[in-house]
Parts: structure tokens; C-alpha cells; sequence
């Protein structure tokens, strides 16, 4: 009984941890999204799916999405990075980011 309860535990406790700290805290990086992307700005990317922001930011990196800016922000973030990034951001993390 007590030892199928810790195996129990042991197989649920990571992903709870995963799934809380996913949409509370930023992964690095992503806070600066929110200057040019957050609630208000003109392109705002509220309505965007994690996949959608992975394909663009691969695009903006590889020259295949032609941009100004953008180019120079994705060339600094690793592919791991980006994914953390856009998880937080379809999570909705920027309409919680005050800063
Ligand atoms: C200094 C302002 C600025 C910051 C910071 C910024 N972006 Fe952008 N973003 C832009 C601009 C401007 C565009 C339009 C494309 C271009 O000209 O580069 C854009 C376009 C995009 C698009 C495509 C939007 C569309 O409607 O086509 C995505 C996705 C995106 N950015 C993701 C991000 C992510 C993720 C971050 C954080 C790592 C980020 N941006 C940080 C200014 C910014």
C-alpha cells in the first residue's frame, strides 16, 4: 500500500511542478517579447499558438521570413529558448507581465 503510493507520487510530482511554473515564471528572455509584443502593442501576439511563434522566429533566423528587426532579436536565442518562449507566450504569459 505505502510503496504504491509512492511510486504514485513519484510519477505525478514532476509534471505537476512542470505545468505550475510554465505560465508564472518568464523563461529568460522572454520579458523583453512583451515590450513590442505585450497587451496594447501594435502586434500584439495574443491569438498566436506555440507553434506559430517557433515557425516565425525560425523564419525571421534562417532570412526565409523577411523582417527588420526581428533577424537580430531570434539570431540571439537558441532554438531550447524559443520554445520556452513561445510556450509562455500561447500560455498567455505577457497579458500577466506587468513590467
Ligand atoms: C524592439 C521591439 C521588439 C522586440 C523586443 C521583439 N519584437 Fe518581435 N517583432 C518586432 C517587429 C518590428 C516585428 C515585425 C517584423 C520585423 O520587421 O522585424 C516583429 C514580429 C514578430 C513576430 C511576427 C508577428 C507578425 O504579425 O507577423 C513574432 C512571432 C515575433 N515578433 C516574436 C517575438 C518574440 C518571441 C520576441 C521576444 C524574444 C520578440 N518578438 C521581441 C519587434 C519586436
Amino acid at each position: 500500500m505505502m510503496r504504491s503510493l509512492l511510486v504514485l507520487l513519484l510519477v505525478l510530482l514532476p509534471g505537476l511542478a512542470a505545468g505550475g511554473a510554465q505560465a508564472q515564471v518568464p523563461p529568460p528572455g522572454a520579458t523583453m517579447c512583451s515590450g513590442c509584443h505585450g497587451e496594447g502593442s501594435i502586434l500584439p501576439l495574443d491569438d498566436w499558438t506555440a507553434a506559430q511563434i517557433v515557425a516565425a522566429m525560425a523564419g525571421f533566423k534562417d532570412g526565409s521570413r523577411p523582417a527588420t528587426l526581428m533577424p537580430r532579436l531570434a539570431a540571439g536565442f537558441s532554438d531550447q529558448d524559443i520554445a520556452a518562449i513561445a510556450d509562455w507566450i500561447a500560455a498567455g504569459g505577457m497579458s500577466h507581465d506587468t513590467r
